[in-house]
């Protein structure tokens, strides 16, 4: 005897309710609270008493091997990400914002592993053949006869041809293009593109086949859809940056076959997307080191160290409210530090306008770049340049206290090989030699 019960479930967080609301509960946004469809409530649960047992197996007699990468993509900053490759039979999710260059990279993949003979199926939805087809032709001179092409979006055909074609890689652009009957609905919405995710990861754990899925990101920064396609597949890359500039950064979220720390940053041109061997030069290279308002600060992606100019602006409010803005740097932590260098460290701001800038186009999440972006204030309301040999890091608390960071020493080893001769940091363990390293306890004594 079953029961059918409704539940409501949240787009964004995945949240499920019996009642409907205008604002999810759980993670707090609006309108994201659709009608899931009805499932079934167990009543009797004799049958999984009589249900015979399943077989129990040792771990010992399972051969591992089919789980370590086994298909380098030949695109090395996916191969660094990925740790060596793809998994055979690994579903993995490519995410970014529209015109990041997902299926750049993923046109790039597929065209180098078909001139090495692998056999790569790309399986269009969201452009028209024709369209991937001209973009081929921009990134390479001769398209292997190898990459095929599937102009289908019935995730059960997409799911079948895979299992008849077994190709080397299976990219499917995009994961909300795809429909299946089993869903009810349009294409990318919750349900269908669950289940179309589902469908194809199975697909792929059945023959062996590695799949690619690009899922769109909105504007709020989730992959469109449900957070529960993170869940099904097996990696979650994601292809970041600021779309009028060049770099992007590439990441793991999530990896269930490796470390998501390696990150790789890639520089986009009309030949595609390339690795930048040496991130910390791409980075500086515009800079013009005697300028007021500018630090070099030294980040972690992942457990790579980059070092970032970070800019401020700082001008007269006027007689309207101070504006603060931030561009590739959180905006609350720069009023938190705005606030700390006025109560702490004697830098006047409450009357000043202050636009705070990450150079490059790059996110920067790290809180060790909290020093570099207060020596940036304090230099652009002193109207002085920092020592344009000298660079920066440590996070800053609310006490005006410096505090220490992550991997200090791979930070002032990157410092050093840039050809900083000083460093201002919180006080080390264990300084190393080779650099004068200035280390200190509060802000206050950090930028005096
Ligand atoms: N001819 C070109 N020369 C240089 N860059 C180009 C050219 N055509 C496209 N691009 C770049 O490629 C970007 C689009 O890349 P791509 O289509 O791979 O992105 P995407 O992430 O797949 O986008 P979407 O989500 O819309 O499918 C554009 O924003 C542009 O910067
Ligand atoms: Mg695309």
């Amino acid at each position: 005897m079953t029961k059918t019960s409704l539940v409501y479930v949240c787009s964004n967080c995945d949240a499920q309710s019996p009642k409907w609301s205008g604002r999810c509960l759980s993670c707090g946004a609006w309108g994201t609270i659709g009608k899931e469809p009805t499932i079934p409530e167990v009543q009797n649960t004799e049958h999984i008493v009589r249900s015979t047992p399943g077989q129990i197996k040792n771990f010992s007699e399972l051969d591992h091997h089919s789980v370590k990468p086994n298909l380098a993509t030949a695109f090395q900053g996916l191969d660094l990400v990925l740790g060596g490759g793809l998994v055979q039979g690994s579903a993995t999710l490519l995410a970014g914002e529209p015109g990041m260059g997902k299926s750049t990279l993923l046109s790039q993949v597929a065209l180098a592993l078909a001139q090495g003979g692998k056999k790569v199926l790309y399986v269009t939805g969201e452009e028209s053949p024709a369209q991937i087809h001209l973009r081929l032709t921009r990134l390479t001179q001769n398209v292997s006869d190898t990459l095929s092409y599937l102009d289908d979006t019935r995730a059960e055909v997409v799911a079948a041809t895979i299992e008849a074609a077994k190709p080397d890689l299976a990219i499917i652009d995009s994961i909300q293009s795809v429909t299946t009957e089993q869903a009810s609905g349009e294409a990318g919405n919750v349900s269908q593109v669950k289940a179309c995710a589902a469908l194809l990861t199975q697909a792929a754990k059945k023959t062996g086949v590695p799949i690619i899925l690009v899922g769109q990101v909105t504007k709020d920064g989730d992959i469109a859809g449900p957070r529960v396609l993170e869940h099904v597949v097996d990696t979650v890359l994601s292809l970041e940056g600021d779309k009028l500039h060049r770099f992007r950064i590439l990441r793991a979220i999530k990896h269930r076959f490796g470390s998501t720390d390696e990150t790789a940053l890639l520089d986009m041109d009309e030949k595609g997307l390339k690795v930048i061997t040496d991130p910390s030069v791409a980075l500086l290279d515009a800079r013009v080191a005697a300028a007021a308002g500018s630090a070099v600060g030294a980040m972690l992606e992942g457990r790579r160290p980059l070092l970032v100019e970070l800019q401020a602006l700082v001008t007269a409010a006027g007689y309207s409210a101070p504006v603060r803005k931030a561009n590739g740097l959180d905006a609350s932590r720069l009023n938190m530090l705005l606030a700390v260098l006025t109560r702490h460290a004697g830098i006047q701001v409450y009357d000043k306008d202050v636009f705070a800038n990450a150079a490059g186009g790059l996110s920067v999440r790290d809180p060790g770049a909290d020093l570099a972006l207060a020596a940036a204030i304090a230099s652009a309301v002193k109207n002085q340049p920092n020592d344009p040999k000298t660079a920066f890091f440590g996070e800053i608390g609310l006490t005006g206290e410096l505090r220490p960071v992550a991997l200090p020493e791979l930070r002032i080893k990157e410092i050093a090989r840039m050809g900083f001769k000083t460093v201002v940091c919180p006080t080390l363990k264990n300084p190393p030699a080779g650099i004068e390293v200035v280390q200190c306890k509060t802000v206050r004594e950090a930028l005096s």
